[in-house]
Protein backbone atom coordinates (compact mmCIF):
# COMPACT_ATOMS: atom_id res chain seq x y z
CA UNK A 1 0.00 0.00 0.00
CA UNK A 2 1.54 3.67 -1.16
CA UNK A 3 2.14 5.45 2.09
CA UNK A 4 3.62 8.97 1.75
CA UNK A 5 5.37 10.07 5.31
CA UNK A 6 6.99 13.77 5.81
CA UNK A 7 9.92 13.64 8.20
CA UNK A 8 10.51 16.85 10.18
CA UNK A 9 13.69 17.20 12.35
CA UNK A 10 13.19 19.52 15.36
CA UNK A 11 16.66 21.16 16.23
CA UNK A 12 18.67 24.41 16.06
CA UNK A 13 21.83 22.95 15.85
CA UNK A 14 21.65 20.25 13.57
CA UNK A 15 21.73 20.46 9.73
CA UNK A 16 20.74 17.58 7.62
CA UNK A 17 23.88 15.80 7.08
CA UNK A 18 24.11 15.72 10.81
CA UNK A 19 20.42 14.08 11.09
CA UNK A 20 21.54 10.71 11.68
CA UNK A 21 17.99 10.15 13.24
CA UNK A 22 16.01 11.54 10.35
CA UNK A 23 18.26 9.92 8.03
CA UNK A 24 17.85 6.31 9.69
CA UNK A 25 13.85 7.00 9.38
CA UNK A 26 14.03 7.53 6.11
CA UNK A 27 16.00 4.57 5.27
CA UNK A 28 13.38 2.62 7.33
CA UNK A 29 10.75 3.85 5.18
CA UNK A 30 12.09 3.69 2.05
CA UNK A 31 12.65 0.26 2.77
CA UNK A 32 9.01 -0.79 2.80
CA UNK A 33 7.16 -1.59 -0.77
CA UNK A 34 5.27 1.79 -1.87
CA UNK A 35 6.43 4.34 1.09
CA UNK A 36 7.86 7.25 0.59
CA UNK A 37 9.82 9.84 2.25
CA UNK A 38 7.51 12.95 0.82
CA UNK A 39 10.05 15.29 2.45
CA UNK A 40 12.70 15.25 4.95
CA UNK A 41 13.35 19.26 6.43
CA UNK A 42 14.97 20.28 9.73
CA UNK A 43 13.38 23.04 11.56
CA UNK A 44 14.73 25.25 14.43
CA UNK A 45 13.44 24.48 17.78
CA UNK A 46 10.39 27.14 17.88
CA UNK A 47 6.94 26.60 18.54
CA UNK A 48 5.26 28.31 15.14
CA UNK A 49 7.66 27.65 13.10
CA UNK A 50 7.38 23.53 14.00
CA UNK A 51 3.58 24.09 13.46
CA UNK A 52 3.97 25.75 10.20
CA UNK A 53 6.54 23.19 9.01
CA UNK A 54 3.81 20.47 10.13
CA UNK A 55 0.79 22.49 8.04
CA UNK A 56 2.91 22.77 4.94
CA UNK A 57 3.48 18.88 4.95
CA UNK A 58 -0.32 18.24 5.90
CA UNK A 59 -1.77 20.14 3.60
CA UNK A 60 0.15 18.57 0.87
CA UNK A 61 -1.67 15.59 1.70
CA UNK A 62 1.10 13.57 3.33
CA UNK A 63 -0.74 10.57 5.00
CA UNK A 64 1.88 10.57 8.31
CA UNK A 65 4.14 13.45 9.45
CA UNK A 66 6.80 12.28 11.79
CA UNK A 67 8.27 15.03 14.05
CA UNK A 68 12.03 13.86 15.18
CA UNK A 69 13.60 15.77 18.30
CA UNK A 70 12.13 18.39 20.80
CA UNK A 71 10.05 16.09 23.03
CA UNK A 72 11.94 16.34 25.85
CA UNK A 73 11.37 18.24 29.36
CA UNK A 74 14.27 21.12 28.33
CA UNK A 75 12.63 25.01 28.15
CA UNK A 76 13.64 24.37 24.07
CA UNK A 77 11.42 21.04 23.72
CA UNK A 78 8.40 22.23 21.82
CA UNK A 79 7.89 19.87 19.79
CA UNK A 80 4.33 18.31 21.24
CA UNK A 81 3.05 21.69 22.17
CA UNK A 82 3.85 22.92 17.94
CA UNK A 83 1.82 20.03 17.24
CA UNK A 84 -1.09 20.15 19.56
CA UNK A 85 -1.95 24.05 17.89
CA UNK A 86 -2.16 23.04 14.46
CA UNK A 87 -3.65 19.33 15.26
CA UNK A 88 -7.43 18.32 16.25
CA UNK A 89 -7.81 14.88 17.60
CA UNK A 90 -5.66 12.79 20.45
CA UNK A 91 -4.69 9.27 18.97
CA UNK A 92 -3.30 8.29 22.47
CA UNK A 93 -2.20 4.76 21.76
CA UNK A 94 0.54 5.57 19.66
CA UNK A 95 2.39 7.11 22.03
CA UNK A 96 0.93 4.77 24.83
CA UNK A 97 2.82 2.40 22.55
CA UNK A 98 6.01 3.98 22.24
CA UNK A 99 6.56 4.82 25.68
CA UNK A 100 5.65 0.99 26.84
CA UNK A 101 8.02 -0.28 24.08
CA UNK A 102 10.98 2.00 25.14
CA UNK A 103 10.79 1.31 28.74
CA UNK A 104 11.46 -2.25 28.19
CA UNK A 105 15.00 -0.85 27.11
CA UNK A 106 15.46 2.39 29.13
CA UNK A 107 13.25 4.21 32.15
CA UNK A 108 14.45 7.49 30.20
CA UNK A 109 11.55 6.44 28.06
CA UNK A 110 9.46 7.97 30.80
CA UNK A 111 11.21 11.75 30.09
CA UNK A 112 9.35 11.38 26.99
CA UNK A 113 6.35 14.10 26.19
CA UNK A 114 5.53 12.92 22.58
CA UNK A 115 1.84 13.16 21.28
CA UNK A 116 0.20 11.70 17.90
CA UNK A 117 -2.97 13.43 16.72
CA UNK A 118 -4.73 14.29 13.75
CA UNK A 119 -4.65 17.00 11.16
CA UNK A 120 -7.67 16.04 8.73
CA UNK A 121 -6.64 12.61 7.90
CA UNK A 122 -2.99 13.57 8.25
CA UNK A 123 -1.17 11.60 11.11
CA UNK A 124 1.76 13.49 13.12
CA UNK A 125 3.35 11.65 15.38
CA UNK A 126 6.31 12.98 17.63
CA UNK A 127 9.33 10.61 17.64
CA UNK A 128 12.66 11.62 19.75
CA UNK A 129 15.37 12.99 18.25
CA UNK A 130 18.49 10.75 18.96
CA UNK A 131 18.94 8.08 16.39
CA UNK A 132 18.49 4.90 19.00
CA UNK A 133 15.85 6.69 20.06
CA UNK A 134 13.77 7.77 16.99
CA UNK A 135 14.66 4.03 15.52
CA UNK A 136 13.47 2.38 18.62
CA UNK A 137 10.36 4.04 18.80
CA UNK A 138 9.40 4.22 15.16
CA UNK A 139 10.29 0.26 15.10
CA UNK A 140 7.76 0.31 17.70
CA UNK A 141 4.85 1.75 15.93
CA UNK A 142 5.42 1.70 11.87
CA UNK A 143 3.68 -1.95 11.34
CA UNK A 144 0.33 0.07 12.03
CA UNK A 145 0.60 2.54 9.62
CA UNK A 146 -1.06 0.88 6.67
CA UNK A 147 -3.98 0.15 8.75
CA UNK A 148 -3.94 3.91 10.81
CA UNK A 149 -3.65 5.35 6.95
CA UNK A 150 -6.66 2.97 5.18
CA UNK A 151 -9.20 4.21 8.41
CA UNK A 152 -7.62 7.88 8.38
CA UNK A 153 -8.91 7.61 4.98
CA UNK A 154 -12.49 6.58 5.81
CA UNK A 155 -12.18 2.32 5.24
CA UNK A 156 -13.25 0.16 7.64
CA UNK A 157 -11.37 -2.95 9.46
N1 LIG B 1 12.79 6.23 23.89
C1 LIG B 1 13.60 5.23 23.56
N2 LIG B 1 13.09 4.16 22.94
N3 LIG B 1 14.94 5.25 23.81
C2 LIG B 1 15.50 6.34 24.44
O1 LIG B 1 16.72 6.32 24.63
N4 LIG B 1 15.13 8.58 25.40
C3 LIG B 1 14.17 9.38 26.15
C4 LIG B 1 12.80 9.50 25.54
N5 LIG B 1 12.43 8.34 24.79
C5 LIG B 1 14.65 7.44 24.80
C6 LIG B 1 13.28 7.34 24.49
C7 LIG B 1 14.68 10.70 26.51
S1 LIG B 1 16.13 10.72 27.42
C8 LIG B 1 14.00 11.88 26.24
S2 LIG B 1 14.50 13.35 26.88
C9 LIG B 1 12.77 11.84 25.42
O2 LIG B 1 12.68 10.62 24.71
C10 LIG B 1 12.59 13.01 24.47
O3 LIG B 1 13.61 13.06 23.52
P1 LIG B 1 13.79 14.34 22.57
O4 LIG B 1 13.89 15.54 23.44
O5 LIG B 1 15.01 14.05 21.77
O6 LIG B 1 12.55 14.42 21.70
Amino acid sequence: MEISIAIITCSSTRTLAEDTAGAALAERIWAQPEWMVERHVIVPDERSTIAEAIVEAADTGVDIVLTCGGSGLSRQDVTPEATADVCERNVPGIAEAMRAESLKITGRAMLSRAIAMQRGSTLVINLPGSLKAATECYDAIYEQFEHAVQMAAGGGH
